[in-house]
């Protein structure tokens, strides 16, 4: 799902509520079962780290982390043991032909490579969703087609869904389904005839 419109409608805000990260005052959010609006901070935690992976526009990967190390932090929070979750991670990497940068900080590669490893990371804990706002916004054109070819792959092979902020009409209309928003609500919500 591609989510336009244009700055300050709320395209981040509701990204925001989906995750749970802030509660919305109407409405109702269920997320693989679990109400976003009513649950509580438990229970919205243990939801986020168990069907959600994020990317965004900027990595935000942990600095003082490798990169190994921030991708597989998912599976490390979920209990998994440290070498299952970095075996597991290096080949998340590979998939995204960022293997030889393991050992790297974020500091020490490039924008494009820092959203690999953001991708890398978002689908670690097999999500439900993806929410993902402007993944390639400070990417330039190639290496942003690039990144997310292999986000739209990696979420489709998965069976993972993706709710994508994004200001690229191209991607917006390639989606199965693309809402416009403007001042604060949704304007136009429409599946792709491929979906009907
Ligand atoms: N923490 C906040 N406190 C108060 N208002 C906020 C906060 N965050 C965002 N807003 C306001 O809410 C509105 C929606 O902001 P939001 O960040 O969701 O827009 P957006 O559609 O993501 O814009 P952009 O395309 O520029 O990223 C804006 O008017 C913004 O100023
Ligand atoms: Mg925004």
């Amino acid at each position: 799902m591609a989510i336009t419109g244009p700055s300050g409608c709320g395209k981040s805000t509701l990204l925001l509520a989906l995750a749970g990260i802030i509660r919305p005052d109407q409405g109702e959010i269920r997320i693989a079962g679990t109400n976003v609006r009513t649950a509580d901070d438990d229970a919205i935690c243990v939801m986020r780290r168990d069907a959600m992976g994020f990317v965004f526009q900027l990595g935000e990967l942990i600095a003082e982390l490798t990169l190994l190390e921030n991708v597989a932090i998912p599976l490390e929070l979920k209990g998994v043991r440290r070498h299952e979750a970095r075996r597991r991670a290096r080949s998340h990497m590979k998939e995204l032909g960022i293997e030889e940068l393991g050992n790297r900080f974020p500091g020490e590669v490039s924008g494009g490579q820092s959203q690999r490893a953001a991708v890398a990371r978002a689908l670690m804990n097999d999500p439900v969703v993806v929410l993902a706002d402007e993944p390639t916004g400070a990417l330039d054109g190639d290496n942003a087609r690039r990144v997310l070819d292999q986000l739209l792959t990696m979420t489709a092979i998965r069976g993972t869904s993706l709710v994508m902020v994004t200001h690229d009409q191209n991607v917006a209309v390639a989606a199965d389904r693309q809402i416009h928003m403007a001042d604060g609500c949704v304007r136009s919500d429409g599946l792709a005839a491929k979906c009907l």
